[in-house]
């Protein structure tokens, strides 16, 4: 009998940094033997492009150098591991290992989310699997968990806390009292943090990850500037302090939302319940909800960033295609995205169409008849106030803080501006959505 397990895989990595040399570091460690166990063929690192050459690193690789293409265009390499990062030359990269036959690994995110949709086109074409579980929340297999694990049901909604860095600031600036840049300055050293730590503040990174679940929750094409995006960068500790008066969190979430009026997909700061599983979800931690219409709510949680989680999630792929080229199957193990025809159509919601509950720290000047004018203001727009608190004067100014119930975002806005330029309002409003999820 044959014995499966003299089957090889060749596979080339294009990057070494922490995603990249975690990879390397997974399949030639203690776990190999494991691995080859598990995919049914040994996985043999044939080639290796790398910009900062660490010899020891590359220790027994046949061939080292600094070109992803020498490694994309070299004929025995037939899986390709893409862990360069950002737009270029991952894109050229990936496109042209594709183009040759060659399945693709990567963890690029900016990339599956903003290109995906012509790059898996050229997957599909060359019969190939682009394989992505590494572009979202590092080591969970969220990917699997949505496309494979619950492709029964019609998904409802899920949130998520998809920046590992951002749940790491939030977190130590809520633990420790610690300013913002001093964190993010830990998570940099930690290797946690973007190259351009303004995707993880902004939550760009965190857009890039919903446009991708969104796209597979709901069968729609990926559309990242659909995607509505604010980051953490203007949350201040007392906003921190006054949530938890309030009996809340703080946390950066993505929302994706399915209702009778369209699609939401959503990535702001946003006050949760601290009884929520996500509310005490902290750190580099990261963790999704997703409420299918036959399971009801899921939720799955673990290390959202660093090398050696999101190796875990690349070498998971490199697994899955070894068991499909042994099974020398005809067609690509999955469609990419799970989905053979994809709801092209489908209405994605404006942020001033959703409806939810808003957290608002109003600075009104220390006057008579301040808060009446306020309340009248919203209640003009149909809004209506679950909470307010009204702090101690800081010098001229009092921080009026309200809660309020379900409101339609473009009314709030309407309402903030008329607060704003009231003369008793001595700045601008800062406004958090409130979310509560039912489990
Ligand atoms: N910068 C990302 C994060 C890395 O902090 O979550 C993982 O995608």
């Amino acid at each position: 009998m044959e014995n499966k397990l003299d089957k090889e895989v060749k596979v080339g990595i294009c990057g070494l940094g922490t995603v990249g040399g975690a990879t390397l570091k997974l399949l030639t460690g203690e776990n190999s033997d494991e691995i080859r166990r598990r995919a049914g063929a040994s996985i043999s690192v044939s080639q290796v492009a790398t910009r900062t050459l660490n010899h020891s690193q590359v220790d027994g690789i046949p061939c080292v150098g600094t070109d992803p293409f020498a490694v994309v265009n070299d004929p025995s390499v037939e899986v390709v591991i893409e862990t360069i990062g950002g737009y270029d030359p991952a894109y050229q990269v990936i496109k042209q290992a594709l183009s040759n036959g060659k399945h693709v690994i990567t963890a690029n995110k900016a990339l599956i989310a903003e290109r995906g949709n012509e790059l898996f086109e050229v997957a599909q074409k060359s019969n190939v699997v682009l394989a992505f579980e590494s572009s979202v929340a590092g080591g969970i297999p969220i990917i699997k968990g949505l496309r494979e694990g619950l492709a029964a049901n019609k998904i409802n909604w899920l949130a998520g806390i998809i920046n590992g860095t951002g749940n790491f600031i939030l977190t130590k600036m809520t633990s420790d009292d610690r300013q913002f840049n001093d964190v993010l300055e830990e998570a940099q050293t930690l290797g946690y943090a973007e190259a351009d730590p303004t995707f993880d503040i902004e939550g760009i990174d965190a857009a890039h990850k919903l446009t991708i679940m969104s796209s597979i929750a709901f069968g729609i094409p990926l559309q990242f500037d659909k995607t509505y995006t604010e980051g953490i960068s203007e949350i201040t500790p007392e906003d921190i302090s006054y949530a938890d008066e309030l009996g809340y969190k703080i946390k950066h979430l993505g929302i994706a939302n399915r209702s009778l009026s369209g699609i939401e997909m959503r990535v702001h700061p946003t006050l949760i319940s601290k009884a929520q599983l996500l509310a005490n979800v902290n750190g580099v931690e990261n963790a999704v909800m997703i409420n299918g219409n036959a399971v009801g709510s899921t939720l799955y949680s673990g290390p959202g960033a660093g090398g050696d989680a999101t190796a875990s999630a690349v070498v998971a792929d490199l697994i899955d295609i070894a068991r499909h080229k042994i099974a020398r199957s005809e067609s690509p193990i999955y469609p990419s995205l799970g989905y053979q025809t994809m709801y092209e159509d489908a209405q994605i919601l404006n942020i001033e169409d959703i409806k939810t509950e808003y957290y608002l720290r109003i600075p009104a000047m220390d006057r008579v008849g301040v808060m009446a004018k306020i309340s009248s203001i919203l209640q003009t727009h149909g809004i209506s106030i679950e909470a307010v608190i009204q702090k101690e004067p800081i010098s001229e100014i009092v921080p009026i803080i309200i809660l309020t119930h379900l409101a339609r975002e473009r009314n709030l806005n309407l309402a903030m501006n008329e607060i704003e330029s009231l003369e008793e309002v001595a700045g601008a409003i800062n406004r958090i959505r409130v979310e509560s999820f039912e489990v």
